[in-house]
């Protein structure tokens, strides 16, 4: 097994691993790169879903999938497995969520109080060309923060909302408000420690609907506008061309991911699974 960074500020790749028959001294191995590099890719992996599902169980207790947009649970026999596809079934319907468009950046569900600690994604079917999805480096955006956004941040929360998912898709039963601070959601630290390896990472959430406490509207507008700005930094970044049989597993508390749109007519079918998250995010 050989394990090499992808970019400076997140994510390796292991290479030599057939994750269907990883044995305990290997998984020490990339349970350190894990901690170190916050998110990894596995290529060239052959999984049905009980390899997957047993597979992502290496990394903490499973999260049942939620109901996606189209009302549907997922995978039948598989309540673990989310479907992210814009591929529509014989009803005409998709057989998952998010579609062709773009996923904006953000982390996994922290419109909850206690959000999936690690997000897996296993590609199954995927378009000729598009619907790269990109990850952006928590702990080096905090490290690089400018001393006045620094300043600025320290000790505030942010409300994330739960509107909206990152597709722009409004989730079943929740009702729209314009104002931030109405609308569904829940408050984190801004700067989160990270429970296992104790270094500082910026928790943002998603930019739509966001609020930071205690500030004015404007002020809080301005301040996340500045905050999203430096996150997303290109240096903080890496982009992920997709090939069948990859797995990429990301660190929620450490990071944040977007996907390119992609041309509706092909196909892109990937299963996810999330670890449940063991605590709620804590202030650095
Ligand atoms: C997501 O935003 O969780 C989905 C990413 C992808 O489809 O690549």
């Amino acid at each position: 097994m050989e394990i090499r960074p992808l970019a400076p500020a997140v994510g390796a790749i292991v290479d030599g691993v057939d994750l269907a028959h990883l044995a305990d001294a290997d998984l020490k191995q990339i349970i350190a790169a894990w901690d170190a590099h916050n998110a990894l890719l596995f290529r060239g992996q052959s999984l049905d879903n009980d390899g997957f599902i047993a597979f992502a169980r290496r990394f903490g207790e499973l999260e049942h999938a939620p109901i996606m947009e189209n009302g549907r649970t997922p995978v039948p026999g598989y309540p673990e497995i989310y479907v992210v596809s814009n591929v529509k079934g014989p009803d005409g319907k998709p057989i998952g969520s998010l579609g062709a468009g773009e996923a904006v950046w953000h982390t996994d569900m922290s419109y909850l109080d206690n959000p999936p600690d690690a997000s897996m994604l296993f590609a199954r079917e995927l378009p000729p060309t598009g619907g790269d999805t990109w990850l952006a480096g928590m702990c080096a955006a905090y490290d690089g923060l400018p001393p006045d956004l620094a300043k600025a941040v320290a000790g505030k929360r942010i409300k994330h909302d739960g509107t909206f998912n990152s597709g722009g898709y409004k989730r079943a039963g929740v009702e729209v408000k314009d104002d931030p601070r109405e609308s569904v959601g829940a408050y984190h630290p801004i700067v989160c420690a990270h429970p296992r390896t104790g270094r500082s990472a910026l928790y943002l959430g998603r930019r739509r609907l966001a609020y930071v406490e205690g500030l004015s509207l404007d002020a809080s507008e301005a301040l996340l506008d500045a905050l999203w700005a430096h996150a997303t930094r290109p240096e903080y970044c890496f982009a992920h061309r997709w090939q069948v049989g990859d797995l990429l597993v990301w660190d929620n508390r450490a990071t944040l991911h977007r996907r390119d749109p992609f041309d509706e007519t092909a196909r892109r079918i990937m299963h996810r699974t999330q670890i449940k998250g063991a605590t709620a995010p804590i202030a650095a």
